[in-house]
């Protein structure tokens, strides 16, 4: 198989992109060394007719965007943000948290107050304090955004909650849930022309393991 034939994948590192790997390996698109843990960024299976690159999380959409990944998997959150020009082809089911509006224990709204949000996600805020019509100070920050509440760099904050565990331990509440959230399969917009019969082949497969998997989860429940 030539170099072009191959469909090339962009995996967000860590935890999320561990399970979507593990999901494209049940579809049929297995390949050798991407779980092992090393530095190494790039691993194909020429039989398999995939080539996976583990990036940033928030950097999967600009990959794919650019035509230098055909496919990736992203949570709606890094689509919603930066809104590329991708296509969204399903709902992997992973990584499923939310995006809230959280604040000390102890905050009391002042409406007629400038409030300070600290977030990685200004565009999401951005959008969700004007629908409000809510006069807003966004402060950029990059990571431990419970941080920004505590020090007084901010009212509140706006960010991703899974389990809740970092708000309860940094004596922060939700005081609103903005969106859901879950990992998305997108695909590049002339990948999927040029590449099309291999990318429905690979998106149908990897919806069927996820009904799989999903039908297992609701089995080993009952
Ligand atoms: C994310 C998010 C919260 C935390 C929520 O942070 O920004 O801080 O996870 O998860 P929980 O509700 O299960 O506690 P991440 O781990 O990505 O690190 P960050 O602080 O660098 O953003």
């Amino acid at each position: 198989m030539s170099g072009a034939e191959f469909l090339n994948i962009a995996l967000p590192k860590g935890r999320l992109g561990e399970k979507v790997y593990a999901v494209f390996e049940k579809a049929g698109y297995p390949c050798p060394g991407v779980m092992d843990n090393s530095r190494k960024l790039v691993f194909e299976n020429p039989d398999a007719g995939v080539r996976y690159f583990w990036v940033k999380p928030s950097d999967v959409a600009i990959y794919v965007e650019r035509g230098a990944a055909d496919l990736g998997a992203a949570g709606r959150d890094i689509l919603l943000e930066y809104a590329p020009d991708v296509y969204e082809l399903a709902d992997l089911g992973l990584g499923v948290c939310r995006m809230a509006v959280a604040a000390p224990e102890s905050f009391r709204d002042e409406p007629e107050r400038t409030l300070r949000v600290a977030t990685k996600f200004p565009n999401i805020a951005r959008s969700y304090y004007a629908d409000r019509g809510r006069d807003i100070d966004i402060i950029k920050l990059n990571g431990s955004i419970e941080l920004a509440p505590v020090l007084g760099l901010s009212d509140v904050i706006m960010d991703i909650v899974e389990t809740g565990t970092t708000l309860r331990e940094n004596h922060l509440a939700v005081i609103d849930t903005v969106l859901p959230i879950s990992a998305r399969l997108v695909a590049n917009k002339s990948s999927y022309r040029f590449k099309n019969r291999e990318i429905r082949r690979l998106a149908a497969a990897v919806s069927d393991a996820i009904t799989v998997a999903k039908a297992a989860a609701t089995e080993a429940k009952a």
